[in-house]
């Protein structure tokens, strides 16, 4: 049985936001208790979606101190690389099939003072992520596949999710575990008792308008009510 991380972060994805009012919902997600903030980079062409590029983020940089958690769902990655960064993203992630050399790309990120992380689809093997372990900030286990929000959470991540939460224990990194896709209150559940950090959420936090610290500490403490 893994220890359950008792404090995990929230990062609300602003994929599932009102697009006409990111400013007011950026303010309204740091008020209702956010940690992080979650951007669903999509290029039409890695994944059949097409959202936001480097400029939006960086509007949206002086409104709230919260950190950036950006995620790539773009190919190729290299080229957009410093333009995030310099747009104010504090994590950048991307996918490493979408990449001709994450090794190269981890240690761009890193030279531009940024935290680096890798993401999973639900069919790539834990095996990708291993020789960059020790040098990634975050790995980003996604329980759907990526392109859209409001998808059914896929169970079988987990397991990866879990022996990369053993392996990262073991050699005592400091590496944080990231879940994306399909996370509510009873799939939070799932993803902390198979050693997420992060929970990244849309739809079950921006669908309720309003009541987005509700959601937020829903998810933070989904023990509470079960
Ligand atoms: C999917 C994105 C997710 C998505 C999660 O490609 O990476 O971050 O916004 O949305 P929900 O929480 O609605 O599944
Ligand atoms: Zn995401």
């Amino acid at each position: 049985m893994l220890k359950v991380n008792d404090h995990p972060k929230i990062a609300p994805s602003l994929l599932a936001a009102d697009f006409a009012a990111l400013k007011e919902e950026v303010l309204a997600l740091e008020h209702a208790g956010a940690d992080w903030l979650h951007w669903d980079v999509m290029d039409g062409h890695y994944v059949p979606n097409l959202t936001f590029g480097p400029m939006v983020v960086k509007a949206l940089r002086p409104v709230t101190r919260l950190p950036f958690d950006v995620h790539l769902m773009i190919q190729p990655v290299m080229p957009f690389i410093k333009a995030f960064a310099d747009a104010g993203a504090d994590f950048i992630t991307f996918h490493p099939e979408a990449s001709t050399d994450p090794l190269e790309d981890i240690r761009l990120i890193k030279s531009l003072g940024k935290k680096a992380g890798l993401s999973l689809n639900p069919e790539t093997s834990l095996e990708t992520v291993l020789p960059f372990l020790e040098m990634l900030d975050l790995i980003l286990i996604m329980t759907v596949s990526p392109g859209f929000g409001g998808q059914s959470f896929k169970e079988e991540p987990l397991l990866k999710m879990a022996e990369l939460r053993r392996l990262i224990d073991q050699k005592k990194l400091s590496v944080l575990l990231s879940v994306d896709g399909g996370i509510g209150p009873q799939t939070a559940q799932r993803a902390l008792t198979h050693g997420a950090d992060v929970l990244v959420a849309g739809t079950s936090i921006l669908s309720h308008k309003n009541h987005y610290k509700k959601a937020i500490d829903a998810l933070r403490h989904p023990f509470k009510d079960a």
